[in-house]
């Protein structure tokens, strides 16, 4: 499938009603799982029995990033649950490229994530080991936030940097992702496009995917 790639985030999902939830986005591409850990970021979510769960309930790929410490330590897990890429997050760990090629050798799918207030620049040498790179529109932990369209600099970065190496490596943009914000995202060169709130707020949230997708592939 090419891009664009919408991926409703399921933090904003109903927890009490999850599997129905994913069924209602059948129509999206990817479902993104948001793990946090209460340290990494200031909040707690879920971890690999949900995501398990929530693997058992759909074909769609499980894009799972992880807002934790030691994401060396989980992996394993989470692989185990089910994830089809794993994104962590490079203020977390002091090799992001052994991680990404324990990934890989594992037959996971490798990402990294860079918060607001970490440049892209010292990790552009590195991105033939990553299947996938988040850049952050919010600062991560919440949903629900103003998208930061000042971040979109850092999608022009990355977006020059793969296609003068000839990369596939996937850009995905994360946070405050609505009909108002998307068309930005799309022309700065974003592949994938994570949204909570404005899926699962929406009340056809089908409909929500599916109008995202448009706007994206404007
Ligand atoms: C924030 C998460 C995002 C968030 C997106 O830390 O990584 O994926 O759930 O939610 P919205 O789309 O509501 O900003
Ligand atoms: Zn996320």
């Amino acid at each position: 499938m090419p891009a664009p790639y919408i991926a409703p985030s399921i933090l904003a999902a109903d927890y009490a009603n999850l599997g129905d939830d994913v069924e209602k986005v059948a129509n999206a591409d990817w479902i993104h799982v948001d793990i946090m850990d209460g340290h990494f970021v200031p909040n707690l979510s879920f971890g690999p029995d949900v995501t398990a769960a929530v693997d058992g309930v759909t074909d769609q790929e499980l894009d799972v990033h992880i807002m934790i410490e030691e994401p060396e330590k989980w992996i394993d897990a989470y692989i185990k649950a089910g994830a089809d890429t794993i994104i962590f997050h490079v203020e977390a760990t002091d090799d992001h490229v052994a991680l990404a090629k324990e990934l890989r050798e594992k037959g996971c799918k490798a990402g990294f994530a860079i918060k607001p207030g970490t440049p892209v620049e010292p990790y552009l040498a590195d991105l033939e080991h990553f299947d996938e790179v988040i850049v952050m529109s919010v600062e991560p932990g919440f949903g629900g936030q103003k998208f930061m369209p000042e971040m979109l600099d850092k999608v022009r970065t990355l977006r020059k940097a793969i296609d003068e190496k000839g990369l596939h490596t996937i850009i995905e943009i994360d946070g405050g992702i609505n009909e108002d914000t998307i068309t930005q995202a799309a022309e700065a060169g974003v592949d994938a496009f994570v949204a909570g709130s404005a899926v699962f707020g929406a009340a056809d949230p089908a409909a929500a995917v599916e109008k995202l997708r448009e706007l994206a592939s404007k």
